[in-house]
């Protein structure tokens, strides 16, 4: 029996679900060579909210941290989360851009590229799969995880075969929402394994308080790899404790191979962390708490706080309980996206202006239009005409691949890069397609301190790849 492999999350979404992904480039190297010795299958480290969050709020370039990781961790796969044709952004971009920062990502450092899409359409994630592969790089699918009476093992059995078939080296099950409960962990893992030979990994989350079990009946039932984070910034909305995982396999046929003894060292780092991120606010003791509403709600964690915040806004903090009742029939009626970025956003919103305007659709926003439409793929479920024609008037709805009808926009964003960076490098370039409003201010403040930013040089590592 193969071992089981760890995905160490403690440098993305162990911060992103627990500090708003706010851990620095000086909180983390410190303690990436002692990483890089234990012995993960990888660290998950970048893309998901990390790029954004680099050039936003902690002025960092994040591709340089990327090359910073490499140097530092020479003997781990380093791994990142991206959002298929939607990239680190929040739109759908054409496939030349895609390619280009796939290409750059691995050039960079990444080995593992985990791509994923909102609604599962296979069709927006095969640009991206093909870059990874033309680059020799992983690539892992995920599928986003949800509940409801579609989402059928047969469904999630159909989508693994269409990943595998589209070439992926491996298939994550990304229960993002922390639905996932231990026998439906286990029964799915087991189907799934049957269904496909390539490997399959657990992503879920602790918010509901079942990952441990989740991941004992998973790896019981063959699952190859699981996500966990360091015991300091572990639990809640974050994963299962990686020490405790290792621990709960040693000396079994699971075990993981790791050292109990050596995370101590780890573990006491960011513990210093911990304490600094609890005082200064930027990580509050209620993230770390238990709660199974989810399960109730089936939304995920993000998306309840967000919710409560529109309505308070509006002065309608009261109807929460209206608008989570009408989030399922939003999503019924938009063909039951999965809950996750960016159609957990575009739900959500539409099912708090349906509540508070009084009338259902009386007010019905850009994006669940472009959503109904088929501007984000194919949704899981076919949406009544009758509804979408009540959506769309008299416009007509998409059934191709998206991005199809997009032209190539890479040579478009470099012109329009250069009224901010002289001579912008491929990397800038994509800086900038991904957060252009972002990105202007972040070039004008690395410009200013150009002298003395300790980059590894990127001819060093670079590796040339012309596309
Ligand atoms: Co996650």
């Amino acid at each position: 029996m193969a071992k089981l492999k760890i995905t160490e999350t403690v440098l993305r979404d162990a911060h992103q679900s627990l500090l708003a992904t706010r851990m620095s480039m000086d909180d983390m190297r410190p303690i990436l060579s002692t990483m890089d010795k234990i012995g993960f299958y990888s660290a998950e480290c970048w893309g998901g909210a990390t790029f954004d969050s680099c050039i936003r709020f902690l002025d960092e370039d994040p591709w340089e941290r990327l090359r910073i990781l490499r140097k530092e961790m020479p003997n781990t796969k380093l791994q990142m989360l991206f959002r298929g044709q939607n990239m680190l952004g929040y739109r759908h971009y054409a496939d030349d851009l895609v390619e280009y920062f796939v290409q750059k990502s691995i050039a960079n450092g990444i080995d593992i590229i985990r791509i994923f899409d909102a609604l599962n359409d296979i069709r927006n994630l095969e640009t991206a799969i093909k870059a990874a592969k033309k680059e020799n790089g992983h690539a892992q699918v995920a599928i986003s995880y949800t509940t409801g009476d579609v989402f059928t093992h047969e469904y999630y059995v159909n989508y693994a075969k269409q990943i595998e078939s589209a070439g992926a080296d491996s298939i994550c099950i990304k229960d993002m929402a922390a639905l996932l409960t231990p026998y439906e962990a286990g029964s799915l893992v087991k189907e799934l394994k049957n269904a496909v030979k390539i490997p399959i990994q657990l992503h879920t989350h602790y918010t509901s308080g079942l990952a441990s079990m989740c991941i004992i009946k998973a790896v019981e039932a063959g699952v190859d790899a699981v996500d966990t984070a360091m015991s300091p910034l572990a639990l809640g909305t974050s994963h299962a404790p990686t020490e405790s995982v290792v621990a709960a396999f040693m000396g079994t046929e699971y075990d993981t191979g790791i050292d109990l003894a050596a995370l101590g060292e780890i573990r006491e780092y960011f513990m210093g962390l911990r304490k600094k991120y609890l005082e200064s606010g930027l990580m509050d003791q209620s993230m770390l708490a238990t709660n199974t509403k989810a399960l109730i709600y089936q939304v995920p964690g993000g998306m309840l706080s967000n919710l409560l915040s529109q309505l308070k806004q509006a002065g309608k903090a009261d109807q929460l309980d209206e608008v989570l009742a009408e989030v399922p029939r939003v999503r019924k009626d938009s063909g039951f996206p999965p809950l996750v970025t960016p159609t957990s956003q575009i739900v959500g919103t539409q099912a708090v202006f349906n509540i508070i305007m009084g009338e259902r659709y009386k007010t019905v926003t850009k994006e669940f239009k472009g959503m109904v439409k088929g501007e984000y793929g194919r949704t899981p479920v076919e949406i009544d005409p009758e509804f979408r024609k009540k959506i769309l008037g008299s416009e007509e709805p998409i059934t191709c691949r998206p991005a199809d009808q997009l032209s190539p926009e890479f040579d478009k964003m470099k012109e329009e890069a250069k009224a901010y960076v002289d001579d912008p490098t491929v990397e800038d370039i994509l800086t900038y397609a991904m957060f252009p409003k972002v990105a202007p201010g972040f070039f004008e403040k690395q410009r200013d301190r150009k002298v003395g930013v300790d980059a590894v040089h990127a001819d060093k590592v670079n590796k040339v790849h012309p596309v």
